[in-house]
């Protein structure tokens, strides 16, 4: 038998080496600080308030939704073009490009589910220093001041935003390099044009030209003196550790400054391992965006992640607003605030003495390429931002139902008699679960859409029976393509042209799992159609329709590619991969999942969990945290880190249950299970090198106690599913930080260990090593929690101690409302399609509770054709009572109200039920 590293080959030699390599910690030396990312370098050494831009009133055109205006910098002349948009729904786009940029630059395809209505502007007033539009209904206006340029957005007397106010916008415009093409300064305005259109025309009849050195001309040209730009080093070429980028369009970062007054609490901009409430980054490198495979990744810093949405949120108790910053080039956002460091205490003193400064935080935004276009969402409610970016970029997939279950996986399990003997422990120890994973091993040689010819020889019989249990599978489908002219994948692939192409032409080639493997450019749509149906059933041999996928590795992870990803200078077409780098892995979730939507005939919802994200992912499925470790501090920060992804629409999120480096302790393991059990995707894996962790092998009380977990998670599943409803209709987080139900009580804005699930349900998990107890904060002065597990009621606003034994998961009910559960747990959620429900009727101070209850197929996308039921249940004056919310809507199902409990009702005489106009006597017990 092959050794394991004779296997796997040089890859994973080099993986195990980086494995080996000492105690826990990210080897920073492989990621690059902002120091040594040149143009965050050059942008981040800009002085605040000497602003070179100034508007150029007079090129204003206004039409009843657009403005222009030409932007000049006057340090060298070049002209940008300034577009403003207000949108419905009380939105406002800023638009900021060359006027003339040399050749075109990147603006995000894709990623807006469409081009945005707009809405009217008009003009209120304008005089040589600026210029004041109304923005539509809201009494809001826009103030361009022209020397120096800045917009401010303001609503009454409140300033909302101001951008350009410290004076950081930065444009670096396309210009020509000038070691390789240089022209006379002194040459007159109109001959440097000349040179400019003749360059230009070159350029655009050799398309290969634009990715050229040497033939870029210069941008607008004004004067001829300021024409001596500095040349900086990391503008035309950079080089970190053995990787040179070779830069041929020279420096084109975009940057631009926000100011937010009153806020002090900003969050989103996922994917970071760091607190809900961003930190100021003053003393240290700005949050990073761009999309990596961090090994052994470190908590609570602004690294860059897997994962990268450009999307901010503030709020403070009187509003709540969003800036979305449409770019996938890298980018580095920094937050500063004048309050950051100031104590409650010296807050309050300054407040006694009158000298408090209004508390603001400022945020500046840095792309390497691209253009600005910023959507300022304008709430003011958190649910009102929620609504306006689902406007722009879609609401979370609807998943199908049985997606919610519980997820087994580890890499790997090694053949189909050990799938077997996993599923079969599930029953032996009445455990249920959905879905068990397949991870690379399964594949033949690392060759994706293949199996294992000697472990995994019978694939449709594995599938076929966990089908009969009614169960299913997920099996991994990455998206680097092993360079192996035996493997027909790669042989389509490279015939039709699919591969990204390195700098010169030629299919980029790197490292990965397989070995050497390229890199099919899921950018074009062909090469998603083409994707696509590989998985149809005919193509994708061994796979039936209970076989879902998982995408991996989509950032994408190039071991050895500069920060283990991909080189800037590939090309997707005459695109750089520097333009679009945080895209790749939205496309190819976006591609797979088309190719799952297809395969059943475009009846059946897809599943698909990616590594990699942008902003519009959640349109696509299912996201995990990546590689984390068996640490307490690991499963403290899956609460932070889901949150903030929900926060900015990525409902669908989860963190691998019990820590994928390293082994857990049985108590860590069963406080994983139990935190997992109350986060939106629940899916244990490990690490192929560490030992077996189904929940059977630690003894039976652990056994117990994660059979527990489990089961509760079953019993909510209704009440998941209709959230997810909810989330797919609304855009707003299944899981959610308790400050957006409760926007005006500052206690809840920084919570980093409590959830909220919808509204009604509190959760505050055990993730306290040896934890005796912990204490949960209860919101709202007028609400009443009830406790699920023992149903004592407890008030807002309290800090609540609650002592806990291993088998305690705080989680509250919210009086006021009614939840839907199904009690009688099964092998699988399909075996629980026909059980009955209970309704918890949990009811508030004034004895009222509402909710709702929805039911489809819980697979097909037959719910767009309106098969479903969606009823509201209402409590009030001690009658129960139930509504159609949707009466066009239609759906047969087998369920029923099996019971009814009433947390906080006094006890009654008597119960009757009134139905089709006959009353009945019920059953009750006290
Ligand atoms: C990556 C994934 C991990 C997976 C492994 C092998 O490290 O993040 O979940 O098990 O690759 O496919």
């Amino acid at each position: 038998m092959a050794t394991f590293t004779e296997r796997m080959g040089p890859v994973l030699l080099f993986w195990l080496g980086l494995c080996l390599s000492g105690t826990w910690a990210v080897d920073k030396g492989n990621f690059k600080t902002c120091d040594q990312s040149a143009f965050c370098k050059r942008q981040r050494a800009i002085t605040p308030g000497e602003s070179p831009y100034r508007a150029l009133l007079e090129t204003m055109e206004l039409t009843n939704t657009k403005l222009t205006l030409q932007l000049i910098n006057d340090n060298n002349k070049v002209r940008l073009l300034l577009e403003l948009y207000r949108l419905q729904g009380n939105i406002t786009r800023v638009k900021i490009n060359e006027l003339k940029p040399l050749k075109p630059r990147y603006e995000v395809p894709d990623v807006l589910i469409r081009e945005p209505p707009t809405e009217p502007l008009s003009l209120l007033s304008q005089d040589e220093n600026g210029v004041v539009l109304s923005l539509g209904a809201e009494s809001q206006r826009v103030i361009v001041s022209a020397r120096p340029f800045r917009l401010d957005i303001v609503e009454g007397r409140d300033v909302l935003m101001s951008l350009n106010s410290r004076g950081l916008l930065g444009f670096e415009h396309l210009r020509m390099r000038k070691d390789t093409f240089s022209y006379k300064v002194t040459s007159t305005v109109a001959s440097v044009w000349d040179n400019i259109k003749r360059v230009f025309s070159s350029s655009q009849a050799d398309p290969e030209a634009d990715n050229k050195e040497a033939t870029d001309p210069p941008s607008q040209v004004e004067t001829t003196k300021e024409e001596e730009e500095k040349v900086e080093d990391g503008m035309w070429e950079e080089t970190f550790k053995s990787h040179t980028d070779s830069k041929p369009n020279g420096p084109s970062a975009v940057s631009l400054d926000f100011s937010l007054p009153g806020v002090e609490h900003v969050y989103g901009i996922p994917e970071h391992a760091d607190t809900l409430k961003l930190k100021t980054t003053d003393s240290g490198d700005p949050y990073r965006l761009y999309n990596l495979d961090v090994f052994q990744y470190e908590l609570y810093n602004p690294m860059a992640l897997y994962g990268s949405v450009p999307v901010m949120l503030a709020h403070n108790a009187q509003r709540t607003t969003g800036i979305f910053w449409l770019n996938a080039a890298e980018t580095w956002v920094d937050i500063s605030s004048n309050t950051a460091g100031k104590t409650v205490f010296g807050k309050m003193l300054d407040y006694v003495q009158g000298s408090s400064e209004t508390p603001q935080t400022d945020v500046r935004w840095i792309s390497e390429s691209g253009i600005i276009d910023v959507f300022l969402m304008l709430g003011p409610t958190p649910r009102e931002v929620f609504s306006q970016y689902a406007s722009l970029t879609g609401t979370q997939a609807f998943p199908p139902l049985a997606s919610l279950g519980y997820h087994q996986c580890r890499w790997n399990y090694n053949d189909q008699e050990d799938v077997r003997a996993v599923d079969a422990g599930f029953d032996e120890h009445d455990i249920p679960y959905d879905f068990i994973w397949l991870d690379i091993e399964h594949t033949d040689g690392k060759r994706y859409f293949t199996w294992d010819p000697h472990k995994f020889a019978s694939p449709k019989e594995m599938l076929q029976g966990l089908m009969d249990k009614k169960r299913k599978m997920v099996a991994i489908v990455d998206p680097h393509i092993k360079v192996d002219t035996n493997y027909k994948i790669h042989n389509e692939i490279r015939s039709r042209g699919f591969y990204i192409k390195n700098k010169d032409g030629a299919d980029y080639e790197g490292w990965c799992w397989p070995g050497s493997a390229g890199y099919p450019d899921f950018t074009r749509p062909d090469m998603r159609a083409w994707w696509a149906g590989q998985f149809a059933y005919d193509q994708y041999e061994g796979s039936m329709e209970n076989l879902y996928t998982w995408n991996d590795m989509n950032e994408p992870s190039v071991f050895n590619g500069p920060e283990v990803t991909m080189h800037k200078d590939a090309l997707h077409g005459s695109w750089e991969h520097r333009d679009m780098h945080n895209l790749y892995g939205f496309y190819v979730q976006m591609a797979t999942a088309q190719g799952l939507i297809e395969r059943s005939g475009g009846v059946e919802r897809p599943f698909v969990l990616t590594r990699a994200v942008f902003a519009g992912s959640q349109r696509l499925g299912a996201v995990w945290t990546g590689d984390n470790a068996a640490e307490w501090d690991h499963l403290k920060i899956s609460i932070p880190m889901c949150l903030s992804l929900g926060l900015v629409g990525i409902s669908f999120c989860g963190a691998d249950v019990g820590g994928f480096f390293k082994s857990p302790s049985s108590e860590l393991l069963v406080r994983w299970y139990q935190t997992g059990a109350y986060q939106p995707f629940f899916r244990a894996h490990a690490h192929l090198d560490t030992p077996r962790r189904e929940p059977w092998l630690f003894g039976p009380e652990n056994t117990a106690l994660i059979r527990e977990a489990v089961r509760q998670r079953y019993t909510f599943l209704p009440y998941w599913y209709q959230l997810f409803y909810h989330a797919y209709q609304t855009g707003e987080p299944v899981m959610r930080p308790l400050w957006v139900e409760y926007p005006q009580d500052p206690a809840t804005f920084a919570l980093d260990d409590e959830f909220l699930l919808g509204r009604d349900l509190l959760v505050h998990p055990v993730t306290e090593e040896g934890a005796r107890g912990v204490t949960a904060y209860l919101p709202g002065k007028d609400e009443v929690w009830f406790d699920i597990h023992t149903f004592q009621k407890h008030n807002g606003v309290q800090n609540l101690y609650i002592p806990v034994t291993m088998s305690s998961i705080p989680v509250f009910q919210r009086g006021g409302s009614i939840i839907p559960r199904k009690l009688r747990v099964r092998r699988s959620s399909a075996c629980m399609e026909d059980d009955p429900y209970t309704l918890y009727v949990a009811l508030d101070n004034r004895r009222t509770a509402e909710g709702e209850l929805y039911i489809d197929d819980g697979h097909t996308f037959n719910f767009e054709k309106r098969e479903f039921i969606h009823r509201k249940f209402s409590f009030t004056n001690n009658v129960l009572s139930s509504v159609n919310l949707e009466p066009d809507a239609q759906f047969t199902t087998k369920s029923w109200v099996e019971r009814i409990i009433i947390l906080g009702a006094s006890k009654p005489s008597k119960i009757t039920l009134r139905t089709a106009g006959k009353l009945l006597v019920l059953l009750f017990t006290i």
